[in-house]
C-alpha cells in the first residue's frame, strides 16, 4: 500500500464496490490517510477482508452489504455509515459490473442483459450520488467522485454496447451534477480508469495471449493497477483538487490519447 500523507484526517467516506479492485484500493488508501470508511458492495466476505486489512493498519472502517441498484439498500447502508459518524464529506461512486460474453452487438443483446448493466453501473451510481449527496449538502459540503471509462466516449469496447452507454450516461450525469453543486460546495468529478489489473479483467489477465495484444494496444505498454486508479480518486476526493469541478482524472497508459 502506498500512504503519502494525512489528507482525509477526521473525513468520513463511503466507497461503493470496496471488496476488491478498483474500490478496494481506494477505501484502503482513504483509511491510511485518516478517513473513517464505510465499505460498500454485495460481497460480505470480502467487504470484511478489507475491514480487517484496514482495521489491521490502525484504520477504521465499517462493513455494509448493499446492492447499488436497490435503493432501499444503498440508501440505508450510507444512512447508517453517516450515523456512525455524525455525517459524511467522501463518497466514491465506483461499484461496477462487465457482463461480458453477454453483453452483445445490439442486434444479438438481450434486454435483460441491458437492463442489468444499466441499473447496477448507471443507476447504482445515480442512487449512491443521491443519497450520498442529501449528507453532504447536510455537512455543508465535501466531494463525490465517480468512476467511469473511457468507453464513455470512444468506442473501443466492442460488442459491449450496454457497458459503454451505462459509462456514457454516467459521465453526463457527473457533469450536470458538478454543475448543479458547485455552489454548494460539493465538488463531484470523474476518474476514468483504461485497462487495470483487477478482478474484473481476471480473464484477460489470466491469459497470456490476450494480455499480451491488449497490453500492446496501450500506449505504456502494461495494464494499470488499481493503486494507480486509487491515487486519482484521492486526489479528486481531497481538497488538493479544490479547483476540479467536472474533471474527467484519465488513468489509462495513454490509451485514450492515440
Ligand atoms: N478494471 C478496469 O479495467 C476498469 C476500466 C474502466 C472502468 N472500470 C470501472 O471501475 C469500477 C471498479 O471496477 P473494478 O475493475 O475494480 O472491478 P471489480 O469487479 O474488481 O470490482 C467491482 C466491485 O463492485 C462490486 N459490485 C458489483 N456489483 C455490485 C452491486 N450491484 N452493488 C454493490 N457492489 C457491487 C463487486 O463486488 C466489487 O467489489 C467499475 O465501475 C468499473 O466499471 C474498471
Amino acid at each position: 500500500m502506498i500512504g503519502f500523507a494525512n489528507r482525509f484526517a477526521g473525513r468520513r467516506a463511503v466507497v461503493t464496490g470496496a471488496s476488491g479492485g478498483i474500490g478496494r484500493a481506494a477505501a484502503v488508501r482513504l483509511a491510511a490517510e485518516g478517513a473513517r470508511v464505510g465499505l460498500i458492495g454485495i460481497d460480505a466476505a470480502g467487504l470484511d477482508r478489507v475491514q480487517a486489512e484496514i482495521a489491521g493498519a490502525g484504520g477504521e472502517a465499517l462493513t455494509l452489504v448493499a446492492d447499488v441498484s436497490v435503493e432501499a439498500e444503498i440508501e440505508a447502508a450510507i444512512d447508517r455509515a453517516a450515523a456512525a459518524w455524525g455525517g459524511l464529506d467522501v463518497v466514491i461512486a465506483n461499484a461496477g459490473i462487465e457482463l461480458l460474453g453477454q453483453d452483445d452487438r445490439v442486434d444479438r443483446l438481450q434486454r435483460s442483459v441491458w437492463d442489468r448493466l444499466i441499473a447496477v453501473n448507471l443507476t447504482g451510481q445515480f442512487l449512491t450520488s443521491k443519497h450520498g449527496a442529501r449528507h453532504l449538502l447536510a455537512a455543508g459540503g465535501g466531494a463525490i467522485v465517480c468512476t467511469g471509462s473511457n468507453c464513455a466516449y470512444l468506442g473501443m469496447a466492442t460488442n459491449e454496447p450496454a457497458y459503454s452507454a451505462s459509462k456514457g450516461g454516467i459521465l453526463a450525469m457527473m457533469k450536470v451534477m458538478a454543475i448543479d453543486y458547485a455552489r454548494l460546495n460539493i465538488r463531484v468529478n470523474m476518474v476514468v480508469p483504461g485497462f487495470i489489473d483487477t478482478p474484473m479483467n481476471a480473464p484477460v489477465m489470466n491469459d497470456p495471449k490476450e494480455l499480451a495484444y491488449w497490453s500492446n494496444q496501450i500506449p505504456i505498454g502494461r495494464a494499470g493497477t488499481a493503486d494507480e486508479c486509487a491515487s486519482a480518486i484521492l486526489f479528486l476526493a481531497s481538497d488538493e483538487a479544490s479547483y476540479c469541478i467536472g474533471a474527467t482524472l484519465v488513468v489509462d497508459g495513454g490509451q485514450a490519447s492515440i
